[in-house]
């Protein structure tokens, strides 16, 4: 009996050591159905939120689902983002090969959607040595150029406030790109650019569309029912073949005539070694440029789009970043990036911006081999989503994070805290993988606020009836998350802004 008793007490240790040992396999999550999983459990839009949410019901800063058979990991903290994504990035870094984006729509193109490994590395070495912090400082001069020439055209926009800002996004990142100059808000490149982006935005997170999941779903006919997708890539398709290769196409063509003003895309084309075959090269280039003019017209919009809304519904915050402006600025010249060092509530005001609604609120990696964390296994092959959106929104990390409150950067003398998280480590993504445009991203964005806050009052627009029209505060849900249109009114704040804008600005 004691002998029966005694086996048991060592082999009920031995099992309790051995389970302590394996990890505790997945993390917690929603109980699924068998073959589809959690496929109907994820809502269709704002998949942040619920990550969020569950997230916090289960107790776990990770949590998994699985969707048609793929194990999903999100992560909901910094601290397990900076452990895996960054500290591990070598096997977080890979893209899950999402049919519809990369194949079907052809964003194969754009280094964002291209798998890890020596291509990747290779364009994204391309890319860097142009957007470099370094190298991005030589682009100011263009920055500052056209952050004057909107400020007129906020002046005299009638209802649409956020097309001179796309106008002037897409006039940076073509202007350095290409050496291109807008001239009007309809060029055909800004709104190129546009549609070719909607498709990004409406395919580039992982399940928008079924096929993405179940890859056999490719082979339909067009014709057949449920095959909409199908007839839906093909017309985007057309408009991303055609951002990445026109402007190459006609830049190349203006440089063989001699007439090609300089820019990012002529000084790669120059390095070749004119006595080799240069053809791969020259795909590499007119996909590194593509991947900027794409990147980077649409993302900083909706980060502009934000400060606005923000603006309209924090005066007080606008408020003291006018006067801080007045303070360094005076009344008679606009910002320079020099003043930077001077202005710290507004770069508190633009990291806030990038904290309060990420443009990017998820990013998404596919593992590439087995890991352990924190008692948990991941399968190699799983896809891991960072919940940007959550992290943000850590109350443990920033108090009350649905106010846009720009102090919560600053130390009570005014300066920057450097003790406080810097939103920009989750909002440009994490890891091997993070944006390398957020150099080139955080300049234009620095530079456009500080010239609207020295010049002109941001309003809530006037209807025809005379009532004050309140902004939704609503955003679009998708890889790229834009705020709903709404109306805003820019008025000059003094006779001397409405001198500075007209005398420094020359609007073509
Ligand atoms: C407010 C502006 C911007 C934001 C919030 C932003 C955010 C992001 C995010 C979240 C990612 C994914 C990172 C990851 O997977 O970990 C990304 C990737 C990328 N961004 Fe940006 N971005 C901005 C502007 C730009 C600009 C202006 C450019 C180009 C000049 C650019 C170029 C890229 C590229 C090339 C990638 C793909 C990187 C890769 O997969 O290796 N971005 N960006």
């Amino acid at each position: 009996m004691i002998g029966n008793s005694l086996a048991l007490l060592v082999l009920s240790v031995a099992l309790f050591l051995y389970l302590r040992r394996r990890p505790r396999s997945l993390p917690p999550g929603p109980r699924g159905l068998p073959v589809i999983g959690n496929a109907r459990d994820v809502p269709k839009n704002f998949e942040w939120l619920t990550y969020d949410r569950w997230s916090r019901e289960y107790d776990s800063d990770i949590i998994h689902l699985r969707m048609f058979g793929t194990t999903v990991i999100i992560i909901n903290s910094m601290k397990a983002a900076n452990e895996l994504l960054n500290k591990r990035s070598s096997i977080y870094s890979d893209r899950e090969h999402l049919v519809m984006t990369a194949d079907l729509v052809g964003w194969d193109r754009d280094i964002g959607f291209m798998p890890y490994g020596d291509k990747w590395r290779e364009h994204r070495r391309l890319f860097h040595q142009q957007f470099r912090p370094a190298t991005v400082h030589t682009y100011h001069p263009k920055l500052l150029e056209e952050a004057r020439k909107l400020l007129p055209r906020l002046l005299f926009q009638l209802g649409d406030f956020m097309q001179p800002l796309r106008t002037m996004t897409a006039s940076m990142i073509l202007g350095v790109t290409y050496g291109m100059e807008l001239h009007t808000d309809n060029d055909p490149y800004v709104i190129l650019a546009e549609k070719a982006v909607h498709s990004m935005a409406a395919t580039g997170n992982m399940g928008s569309y079924a096929v993405d999941y179940l890859p056999w779903l490719r082979y339909l006919p067009s014709w057949a029912p449920g095959a909409g997708f199908k007839r839906q890539a093909a017309e985007w398709k057309e408009l991303v073949v055609e951002i990445f290769e026109r402007p190459f196409v006609s830049i190349k063509q203006a440089m063989s005539l001699g007439k090609a003003p300089p820019c990012i895309l002529t000084t790669m084309l120059e390095e070749l070694d004119p006595k080799k075959d240069n053809s791969d090269r020259e795909t590499m280039i007119c996909q590194v440029t593509g991947t900027a003019y794409n990147a980077g017209s649409d993302t900083p919009v909706s980060s502009l789009g934000t400060f606005i809304l923000a603006m309209l519904l924090y005066p007080d915050v606008q408020r003291r970043a006018q006067k801080e402006m007045d303070r360094i600025m005076g009344c008679d010249r606009l910002p320079e990036f020099e003043d930077r060092g001077s202005l710290p509530y507004i770069t508190a005001v633009m990291k806030e911006t990038l904290r309060w609604h990420p443009v990017s609120p998820l990013v998404s990696y596919k593992l590439r081999a087995d890991d352990e964390y924190g008692g948990y296994h991941f399968p190699a092959g799983s896809i891991v989503i960072g919940n940007a959106w959550a992290i943000l929104h850590d109350k443990k990390r920033y108090l009350n994070p649905e106010m846009f409150d720009p102090t919560r950067f600053l130390r009570p003398d005014g300066e920057l805290d450097n003790g406080v998280p810097d939103p920009v480590e989750a909002a440009f993504g994490f890891g091997r993988r993070i944006c390398p445009g957020r150099h080139f991203a955080a300049d234009l964005l620095w530079i456009t606020m500080a010239h609207i806050l020295a010049t002109l009052n941001i309003q809530k627009a006037i209807s025809e009836a005379g009532n004050v029209v309140e902004p939704s505060g609503e955003y679009t849900s998708g890889f790229i998350s834009h705020p709903v249109p709404f109306k805003a009114s820019f008025k000059p704040r003094s006779p001397a802004s409405l001198d500075l804008i007209g005398s420094r600005s020359s609007l073509k």
